[in-house]
């Protein structure tokens, strides 16, 4: 965008007349004139769009569809971890949820470490230490009655149906239940659980336990939860497998509303996840150091501009390590941190010559990543009010303990705290003091449900899993609709990369950028891998279009689907 002058300069100087550039076709995804739920499941993205057929509001469709995903996408949708969500009215209030996950009271900075200080393998991602005190139903709770219009019992007995008379499993999540059927026996040992054995494609689950879990919550509130019935059995199965968590753990869990980060970038103002995500933070910084820059004449995905972005990345990752954490807990330097100045600063070491090394931000080099777990929602309703919302148990099937008697699975959050300085987590993070265990203390998360206005007005929303990948991803489909003109499922479409300080290599999707660009960076000094993973990100979307109609953005790289009417 900001080479329009010196390019018209050019053509009025050389008296030529400028080349008229074919008109691009947009490949739009489903647009609807007026509300649309776009998530990781058709059965949720229904439900929550009927709630707003009937008359809900995007908040009242939230508490729908977040339920609705811990029956039919059990991954990661959840009772049993937690989110955030980031919400702008119609009148433009912005504001955040932060239902985040705590460390238990009886938890200790070194309870994942051996007597000779070292990680005990797997103790912080699987099984009963795993797991973190669950936020979602405060969550939904605490949306509901700030501005929520419907009652619970209408919201969720849709979502009581749906898990008592089931789903149909889906190819990509059939391969999923058996890749992961011999953790789930492993981890629960004697449990009879539900899905210990493998599914096959099209074979219907039902789960009446969740459905008698949700019909207790309609009854009695989220007491139910943190102190009733459910909360009791939940610790007791916990404890059984040699967990921390006690029923006072729960009762002492509140939902809090959190100031999101708000900055500008051309004429467009985003809002994103506060502290404890990163995922704002970090958004702004690498805004803000490639903002000078001209990304839309670098191009799409070209060698320029992966390594304008991943410069930016690289920077901002070592500041996450340090800087970030609950903010309950530790100072932030927030303003500082996502402000013109410091992005600019930062960026003079920045040569289109050569990588700078990650060893020359910071040290160590670590091991790589797994897995992409958690998942993301949008959703904007009628009356103009918009929300994006990222919801996650960590890993795939979080601890991958499952209570049978409740009918959902339990998170190993506990691993987004750095277990040790210098060891990553399971996404390759490094952490330091700022996220180090405490008691009641929510551990650092890169969830980056976002919203962006364009002149003043709501333009988008966007979110996606991936760990330590949602930020990039967030990123990458942001400017792919502001800088390169693409529809939302475009935007979503299309190939991404990421990088992250730290392992000091680029991750890009496999056989999708062009193998001379992959080169060209190798001998600029970066590491290119196509090999980590499959995909990077699932990302959900809603973007208004000129006319105000709305198109829907539902990632290809998983059973995403957008409905609305
Ligand atoms: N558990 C993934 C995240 O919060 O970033």
């Amino acid at each position: 965008m900001k080479y329009i002058l010196p390019l018209l300069l050019t053509a009025i100087l050389f008296g030529c007349k400028t080349k008229e550039t074919p008109q691009k076709e947009i490949q739009r995804g489903l647009i609807t004139q007026k509300a649309m739920v776009v998530s990781a499941r058709a059965e949720a993205s229904k439900i929550g769009s009927a709630i707003m057929e009937q008359g809900g509001n995007a908040f009242d469709a939230m508490v729908a569809t977040e339920m609705a995903l811990a029956v039919t996408y059990p991954f990661a949708g959840n009772l049993g971890g937690g989110g955030f969500m980031v919400y702008r009215t119609s009148k433009g209030e912005v504001g955040a949820l932060d239902y985040r996950e705590k460390a238990p009271n009886a938890s200790d900075k070194d309870m994942y470490l051996d007597e000779d200080g070292n990680v005990i393998p797997k103790l912080s991602t699987e099984g009963a230490m795993a797991v973190g005190v669950p936020g979602t139903i405060s969550g939904i709770f605490a949306a509901h009655e700030k501005f929520g219009s419907m009652s619970i019992e209408k919201l969720l007995q849709p979502v009581v149906d749906l898990a008592n008379n089931g789903y149909v499993v889906t190819e990509k999540q059939a391969k999923r239940f058996e890749k992961y059927s011999d953790v789930f026996t492993r981890v629960n040992q004697d449990s009879t659980m539900l899905y210990s054995t493998a599914f096959a494609k099209a074979e219907t689950i039902k789960n009446p336990a969740l459905a008698k879990t949700l019909e207790r919550i309609i009854t009695n509130g989220k007491s139910e939860f943190y102190g009733g019935e459910t909360g009791q059995k939940m610790v007791e199965y916990i404890q059984s497998k040699g967990g921390i968590m006690t029923v006072e753990d729960l009762k002492a869990y509140e939902a809090q509303w959190r100031e999101p980060v708000i900055f500008n970038y051309d004429n467009l103002k985003i809002i994103s996840m506060s502290p404890p995500s990163s995922g704002g933070v970090c958004l702004a910084q690498i805004m803000q150091m490639i903002e000078p820059y001209d990304i839309s004449q670098l191009g799409h995905n070209s060698e320029k501009t992966i390594q304008v972005i991943t410069e930016a990345e690289r920077r901002a990752y070592a500041d996450r390590s340090f800087y970030l954490g609950d903010p309950d807990f530790v100072d932030i330097p927030i303003d500082t941190l996502i402000s013109e100045t410091y992005g600019k600063n930062r960026m003079d070491t920045f040569s289109w010559e050569k990588a700078t090394p990650s060893s020359e931000i910071d040290h160590s080099a670590i091991p790589g990543y797994e897995s992409m777990e958690t998942t993301h929602y949008s959703i904007v309703d009628p009356f103009g009010n918009a929300i994006a919302v990222t919801t996650t148990l960590n890993g795939a099937y979080g601890s991958k303990l499952y209570v049978d008697e409740l009918g959902f699975f339990l998170n190993n959050e506990m691993d987004d705290f750095s277990s040790k300085p210098g060891v990553p987590n399971m996404f390759g993070l490094l952490g330091a003091k700022a996220n180090a265990i405490a008691p009641g203390k929510r551990m650092l998360s890169s969830m980056t449900p976002t919203l962006v206005e364009k002149d003043g007005k709501f333009w988008m929303t966007v979110g996606t899993p991936g760990g330590s990948t949602i930020i990039t991803s967030v990123l990458q489909t942001i400017l792919n609709v502001h800088e390169f003109e693409m529809g939302m499922q475009e935007a979503v479409n299309a190939p991404r990369f990421h990088h992250q300080w730290l392992p000091d290599v680029v991750m890009f999707e496999p056989n999708s950028f062009e193998p001379t660009v992959l080169e060209n960076l190798s001998k600029k000094g970066y590491t290119p891998n196509e090999e980590v993973s499959p995909v990077i990100g699932k990302v959900d979307g809603i973007l208004i279009l000129p006319d105000g109609s709305l198109e829907g953005g539902a990632d290809r790289r998983g059973d995403d689907t957008a409905i609305g009417f």
